[in-house]
């Protein structure tokens, strides 16, 4: 193996991303600040975010339009509660102060905020009182989403009120010689329907920001970036059948072609024909270099006997490390790793937030030793989810492939609950295929977060013609949600309903029943382990 160690910072600093137009969140550890910096994407212009802890130099590789502080769970008033750094004012730029963000202007510019003795959350009205450029073209009335304790009782010197709620006098304001802006509500959740236009006032009228973050400049400037990184290298990259790895190989192989090498390891855990549907793309449509290694059998001995979800991952994870690392010391000029990390995970790992309990392991593709020095090609790392999804099809990438729900790297082995055996898992992937299928067939897919069967270890007594039956109950879980932080179970049509559980007793061997899961997360998760 060759010496060279590129550390993925300095994958970082060759990103293309970052020549780009930006907008820059100051995230204060709402739950939603990931979500501002989707929807300033979706003007096209470049976002990132920040702690409120980084030093000026955190921008100095950005070509920054404006500034949006976020909100937040603290109270202006609450001890050590974080604030806007000085540079930020000292910039000259634009900023929108959001709800925290907002109170966070107050204080900090010589307003006064109040404590709230009760929380306004839910929908609002807001009726203008005068003419400003965030709200331009928009009508006087406008109804948006308030989450907040405290409010403002004085606007700051300088500013003035340009908009009042019921329940907030100063529900905007804005000084518009400094372009400083600070609004109560939340712009960036669907319950604010005119929120795109309002951000887009903010970054195009109010930052200039021209929007030229786009898909095909994405590529363009991301292939670039590839060969100048690994030059006359080679690169292994994992495929697990998921739209990151398979999005970043793609965009790899375009940059350096032959130089990619990637390696499938096929667990047995993957659902009905997906194995066959990533040998076929990447190999014959792709002419992507592809080491294919059918595992199942590995797999499924480490997972013998095994009951506890904990174990079955950590056995998993082992397995796949242990192949992993085999196939790629035989590739001995390897001298780069692609991974599928994308921007969600960059922020977590930067100890963005707060740092939550852990309730389940969720690793795909564990470490290789350290003795196998491999520089990092990272080529989403700036990318969220449905940004990825539009560089896949922007890259030819099938369209089951690009829009495919999210899926565990555990694989179906977390949803045959106790012990898993062959057996089980055709039962679950014939189930989980009527799933699949009779969602897209209703025109659901793409609203549906997840969906998908789970082969439950209870059997039950039934009846098909004259014969007493006695096979698996089947559930089926399908959710919405924006993230898989939070989610709901989804009000599937009765009818729809009704034809799974038909198509499932009736074509799935050793099924009987079928039930529907009614639990949100939380309490629940997504997954039954
Ligand atoms: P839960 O079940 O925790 O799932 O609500 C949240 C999201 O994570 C996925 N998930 C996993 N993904 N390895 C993964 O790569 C795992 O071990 C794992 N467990 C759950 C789950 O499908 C959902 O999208």
């Amino acid at each position: 193996m060759p010496e060279t160690l590129i550390e993925a910072q300095d994958a970082a600093a060759a990103d293309p991303a970052r020549g780009h137009e930006s907008i820059v969140v100051i995230d204060f550890g709402s739950q939603y600040s990931m979500l501002i910096a989707r929807r300033v994407r979706e003007l096209n212009t470049y976002c990132e975010l920040l702690p409120p802890d980084a030093p000026a130099e955190a921008i100095a590789g950005l070509d920054v339009r404006g500034i949006i502080l976020s909100g937040g769970p603290n109270s202006v008033y609450d001890e050590g509660a974080p604030v806007a750094p000085q540079w930020v004012y000292d910039s000259g730029l634009p900023i929108l102060g959001i709800c925290y963000g907002m109170q966070l202007l107050a204080h900090q510019l010589g307003g006064r905020v109040i404590p709230g003795t009760e929380r306004e959350y839910g929908p609002a009205t807001i009726t203008r009182a005068a003419d400003s450029r965030l709200l331009q073209n928009l009508p006087a009335e406008i109804d948006v989403w308030m989450s907040h304790g405290d409010r403002i009782e004085v606007v700051p010197p300088g500013f003035t009120s340009y908009a009042k709620s019921a329940n907030s006098p100063i529900a905007v304001m804005a000084d518009p010689a400094r372009n400083y802006y600070g609004i109560q509500f939340h712009p960036e959740v669907v319950h604010t329907p005119k929120g795109k236009e309002i951000l887009q006032n903010f970054v195009r009228e109010i930052c200039g920001s021209a929007g030229t973050w786009t898909a095909g400049n994405f590529i363009d400037e991301t292939v670039a970036a590839i060969r100048a990184q690994v030059g006359a290298g080679r690169v292994i990259c994992g495929l697990s059948g998921g739209v990151d790895s398979a999005v970043a190989a793609a965009l790899v192989h375009r940059a350096i072609g032959d130089q990619l090498t990637c390696i499938f390891v096929d667990n047995g855990l993957l659902r009905l024909g997906e194995a066959e549907e990533v040998v076929t793309t990447f190999r014959r449509n792709l002419n992507i270099n592809l080491i294919h290694i059918e595992a199942e059998d590995q797999f499924l001995s480490a997972l013998a006997e095994v009951t506890n979800p904990e174990t079955k991952r950590v056995r998993i994870g082992n397995t796949f490390v242990r192949i992993f690392e085999r196939e790629a010391r035989k590739i001995a000029d390897a001298n780069f790793l692609c991974q599928g990390t994308l921007y969600p995970d960059v922020i977590e790992s930067a100890s963005h937030g707060s740092g939550s309990a852990k309730i389940k392991t969720h690793h795909n593709v564990g470490g290789l030793p350290a003795d196998m020095k491999l520089g990092l090609v990272e080529p989403l790392r700036y990318l969220f989810k449905d940004e990825v999804r539009r560089i896949g099809e922007a890259l030819g990438l099938p369209e089951e492939m690009v829009w495919r729900h999210p899926f565990p790297g555990p694989g179906l082995a977390i949803r045959v609950i106790g012990e898993v055996t062959r057996e089980k898992l055709d039962i679950l992937r014939l189930a989980d295929r009527i799933v699949m299928d009779e969602v897209a067939n209703a025109g659901l897919y793409r609203e549906i977060w997840q969906s998908f069967a789970v082969l439950t270890d209870t059997k039950s007594v039934g009846v098909m013609g004259d014969f007493r039956t006695y096979g698996y109950a089947v559930a089926i879980r399908a959710v919405v949600a924006d993230d898989a932080m939070t989610a709901d179970w989804a009000r599937l049509p009765h009818e729809l309903l009704a034809k799974m559980s038909n198509r499932i007793v009736n074509e799935v061997h050793d099924v009987n029943r079928v039930v529907y899961d009614i639990t949100s997360k939380p309490p629940g998760t997504i997954e039954w382990e």
